[in-house]
């Protein structure tokens, strides 16, 4: 039976405000939601996020996404995650690749789903980041970075659009795709500032949204490929594309709307499902980027293209409704997969979430614009930088099609990789590379000899995106290392890319460089978002001391 089409209203995840900082104890667990609505009355087993209550008051019921933290800069949070995942996971595992319990005796039978939460986005200590060798299973076993499971929140950043999530070695995308994410809407004192004046609208018109696609099987259970029908039992699935959008843990929603201003927190919550969004190509109804992942742009700029979200993504914008009473407006993706090169999207997959201008105006509430500027300048990171780095994305596979050649994973999927331009594609396990010094500035290059658009994201930092350029060079047939590079002229940032960012798209035969500064010291990631391939070894540790 199909899933109907905009049947179900969108859920709003609850709330968990904390404006003045404090400690919170979440669990993380397994429940049952009706993800796909309609007159089907099934229910889909999912695992998410919910709050312990204190002497049976003030719980959350465990739900996916979890529930959206509401902090304050400099009003630090302190949140221990509880994990009672099951005995068994929702999804089939692939234990061809490294993941948490590769090479022990730990079985999920015995020990439960390890997991570990990582809030993307924000400056944390290591010990609080969710590095993926830090995960723990419901037993209290732990990974070789485990250090318990109460984590620090400092909110050091500006305000942002954070969300967490799994972060466990190797079976990130099986855990994400099971539900285990959630938003984190940090502000500081000028956003509540304007929030309290009522240019920047509140809830119920500011909405977090999580776009993830998901296929279901006929009994409404989540599906997954298994790796084992795969000839030989190698992880075949470079890439995994469902065709059901949901939006909030809900299949294709609707969501009816007063006509005036909304504020919506975008987020490309999907495994690796790159989104075009517009109104089937274009904007009837103004829309304003205000923010990009981790903070505002200088002005709101009005969105005159289709959006482009890739996994990790997050993007602030205002919608204004006003004048457009009894409209239905249904916001479509026009992005192939894989993208750009892949197949191009057809329905179900070409159609998100439906607008519908059906509620009257509560005229209690006012509907102002937003302030001409949200910051006093473009966002830009001012220190010189100590040194550029040139890293690389590239495919060893790939490289066997262009060169005849083998590589030590030819003929399976797990064939992209991290690296550096100089010496080619390296391995999670290889020596770290990218060494900053604490307090440095540095310039990070991406270059993609790949066929594919990835999302490159660095934990700790905000960065700024500088530029995107078109090069050619020579490939290295066995390592893919980089020389004779040539480059094009350089293509100035997306509208979307104009505020901080931690996530950030980059184009096949592309460079895009990016500065940050590393203010923390100690042992983090860079990996691809699209979780497949940070799944399958397209990450890698980086060090600031
Ligand atoms: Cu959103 Cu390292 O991840
Ligand atoms: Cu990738």
């Amino acid at each position: 039976q199909a899933i109907p089409y905009f049947v179900n209203a969108l859920p709003r995840p609850s709330r968990i405000e904390m404006l003045d900082g404090g400690r919170r104890r979440m669990v993380i667990g397994q429940t049952a939601q009706d993800m796909i609505g309609g007159e089907l009355g099934l229910l889909t087993k999912v695992w998410g996020y919910g709050q312990k209550g204190h002497r049976g008051r003030g719980g959350l019921p465990i739900t996916s996404p979890g529930p959206t933290f509401v902090a304050r800069s400099h009003h630090p949070l302190e949140v221990e995650w509880a994990n009672d995942l099951p005995y068994a996971h929702l999804l089939p595992v692939d234990d061809t690749i490294h993941w948490a319990f590769s090479g022990s005796e730990h079985t999920i039978e015995r020990n439960g789903v390890p997991t570990v939460v990582h809030l993307h986005g924000s400056r944390s200590r290591p010990e609080s980041d969710g590095h993926p060798d830090a995960w723990y299973t419901p037993t209290g076993v732990g990974g070789p970075r485990y250090a318990g499971n109460r984590f620090s929140y400092p909110n050091l950043r500006g305000a942002g659009t954070l969300w967490y999530h799994d972060h466990t070695h190797g079976i990130t995308r099986l855990n994400i795709y099971a539900g285990l994410t959630g938003f984190y809407l940090l502000r500081d004192d000028a956003e509540l500032a304007l929030i309290a004046e009522g240019q920047l609208p509140a809830e119920p018109y500011e909405v977090e949204m999580i776009l993830q696609d998901r296929t279901f099987r006929p009994d409404g259970q989540l599906a997954y490929p298994d790796p084992t029908w795969q000839l030989g039992g190698a992880s075949g699935h470079p890439e995994y594309f469902g065709d059901v959008i949901c939006v909030n843990g809900k299949a294709w929603p609707y969501l009816e709307v007063e006509p005036r201003r909304y504020r919506f927190r975008l987020l490309n919550g999907s495994n690796s499902r790159i989104y075009r969004l517009a109104f089937d190509g274009r904007w009837p109804i103004p829309f304003s980027v205000i923010g990009a992942d981790g903070g505002f742009l200088e002005i709101p700029a009005p969105l005159e293209r289709p959006l482009l979200l890739s996994p990790g993504e997050r993007v602030d914008l205002i919608a204004d409704f006003s004048g457009a009473e009894g409209g239905t407006f249904d916001l479509t993706n026009s992005a192939g997969t894989p993208f750009p090169y892949g197949d191009p999207v057809t329905e179900p997959a070409s159609r998100v979430i439906q607008f519908r201008v059906n509620q009257p105006l509560n005229a209690a509430v006012p509907d102002m614009a937003p302030p001409g500027a949200l910051r006093d300048a473009p966002y830009t990171i001012r220190a010189d930088p100590a040194r550029t780095r040139r890293l690389l994305l590239v495919d060893l596979a790939q490289l066997d099609v262009e060169h005849g050649t083998l590589t030590e994973d030819g003929g399976h999927g797990a064939t992209m990789r991290l690296g550096t331009v100089e010496q080619g594609g390296l391995s999670w396990s290889d020596p770290v590379t990218e060494d900053p010094g604490l307090n440095d500035t540095e310039i990070w290059e991406f270059y993609n000899s790949t066929l594919d658009t990835h999302t490159v994201h660095l934990h700790l930092v905000q960065f700024q995106v500088l530029d995107e350029t078109p090069y050619i060079a020579d490939t290295d047939a066995h390592t893919g290392a980089l020389s004779d590079i040539h480059l094009g002229e350089p293509l100035a940032p997306d509208l979307s890319e104009l505020g901080p960012k931690d996530t950030v798209r980059v184009r096949p035969g592309h460079v895009v460089r990016v500065k940050a500064t590393f203010d923390e010291p100690g042992d983090y990631v860079w990996h691809c978002h699209l979780l497949e391939h940070e799944d399958h070894a397209m990450m890698r540790p980086f060090r600031v001391s």
